[in-house]
C-alpha cells in the first residue's frame, strides 16, 4: 500500500521490509538515519523498544508508549526542524522523531468502516495485550461512556482497568463481560487467526446478538468466526483492514507532508492481502 500511494503522490520513493532482531534495533535506526532513510515502520516487537531510541517523541508516541512510525528531520538554515523530503542536499544534522498512527487508524476504522462515533458508547472489548491495550485508552480518551474488559490473564484486564481509571476517570470502566446489550465489541485478542481457534467470545457468558456493532482487529482470515457469527445475527462486523490501512495513510502523511491517496492504498492493501 505505501509504495501504491507513493507511485501515485508521483515520488521516486521505496517501502522496503527489513527482519531487525530487538537487540539490533539501535543500530537499524542508527543507520536509516545515516543513510537518510525518509521513515521508517516498525512492528511486534520493536514498537516499545523503540521508544528508548527517539532522538524526540510526538505526543501520540508518549501517550500510547509507543513508536510505530518514525520521520527523520534536518536541521535547516533557520534552526527549526523539516521532514527530509524538504532538503535538496542531505542536511548535516539529523533527527529520528517517533509517532504513533495505530491509536488514530482504531477509532478511524470504526468510524469510517462501522460508521460509529466512540464517544458515549459501551463497549466489550477483548484483550488486553498491546493492541487491546492501545485500543483501551484510546477509547476512553474519546469519550466511551463505559467499557468491559476481558482478557484471559485476568490480572492483564485488572491492571489496565486500573490505568484507565487513573488517566480518565470520567469512563466507567470494569473487568468481565457485561450484563445486557452494549453498542460495541472489539476483538483485540489473537484468537481467529488460527483456523481451529475457539471463538474470544465466551458464548455463555454473553449473547453476541446483544452487540450493535462487531470490530475484530484481525484482518487474516478476511472474516473470522466472530465476524461470521456477529453478521449472520444481523449485526454490523468488520475486520481489521482498515485499521492497517489508516496508520499506513497517517504515516505516509507524516513523511511527505501531503494528502494520502486513501483509497489507492486500500486496493493495493486489499489485493496484496486476499489477491
Ligand atoms: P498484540 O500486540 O497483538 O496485542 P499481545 O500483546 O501478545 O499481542 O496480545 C495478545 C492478546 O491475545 C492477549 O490479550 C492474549 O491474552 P493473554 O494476555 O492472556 O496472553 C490474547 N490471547 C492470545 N492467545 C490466546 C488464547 N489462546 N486464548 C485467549 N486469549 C489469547
Amino acid at each position: 500500500m505505501q509504495n501504491a500511494g507513493m507511485a501515485a503522490l508521483g515520488l521516486n520513493w521505496r517501502y522496503l521490509a527489513f527482519d531487525v532482531r530487538p537487540e539490533d534495533l539501535r543500530w537499524a535506526i542508527e543507520g536509516a538515519r545515516r543513510m537518510h532513510f525518509i521513515g521508517l515502520n516498525l512492528t511486534v516487537p520493536h514498537k516499545i523498544l523503540a521508544l528508548e531510541w527517539m532522538d524526540h517523541l510526538d505526543a501520540s508516541a508518549r501517550a500510547w508508549g509507543a513508536v510505530n512510525t518514525i520521520r527523520f528531520e534536518g536541521r535547516a538554515p533557520g534552526g527549526d526542524w523539516r521532514p527530509l523530503r524538504d532538503f535538496q542536499e542531505p542536511p548535516a544534522e539529523v533527527r529520528s522523531h517517533g509517532f504513533n498512527t495505530d491509536a488514530e487508524a482504531i477509532t478511524r476504522a470504526i468510524r469510517e468502516d462501522l460508521g460509529l462515533e466512540v464517544a458515549g458508547l459501551r463497549v466489550l472489548l477483548l484483550g488486553a495485550g498491546g493492541a487491546g491495550r492501545t485500543a483501551a485508552l484510546k477509547l476512553a480518551a474519546d469519550g466511551v461512556k463505559q467499557l468491559f474488559l476481558v482478557n484471559r490473564t485476568e490480572s492483564k484486564a485488572v491492571e489496565l482497568a486500573a490505568e484507565i481509571h487513573q488517566r480518565h476517570p470520567e469512563t466507567g470502566v470494569c473487568v468481565g463481560y457485561p450484563p445486557g446489550a452494549v453498542d460495541l465489541v472489539i476483538n483485540a485478542t489473537s484468537l481467529g487467526l488460527g483456523p481451529a481457534d475457539p471463538p474470544p467470545v465466551d458464548a455463555s457468558r454473553f449473547d453476541l446478538s446483544s452487540a450493535g456493532a462487531v470490530f475484530d482487529m484481525i484482518y487474516r482470515p478476511a472474516e473470522t468466526p466472530l465476524l461470521k457469527a456477529a453478521r449472520a445475527g444481523g449485526c454490523r462486523a468488520v475486520n481489521g483492514l482498515g485499521m492497517l490501512l489508516y496508520q499506513g495513510v497517517k504515516a505516509l502523511e507524516l513523511w511527505t507532508g501531503l494528502p494520502a491517496p486513501v483509497e489507492v492504498m486500500r486496493r493495493a492493501l486489499h489485493e496484496s492481502i486476499y489477491g
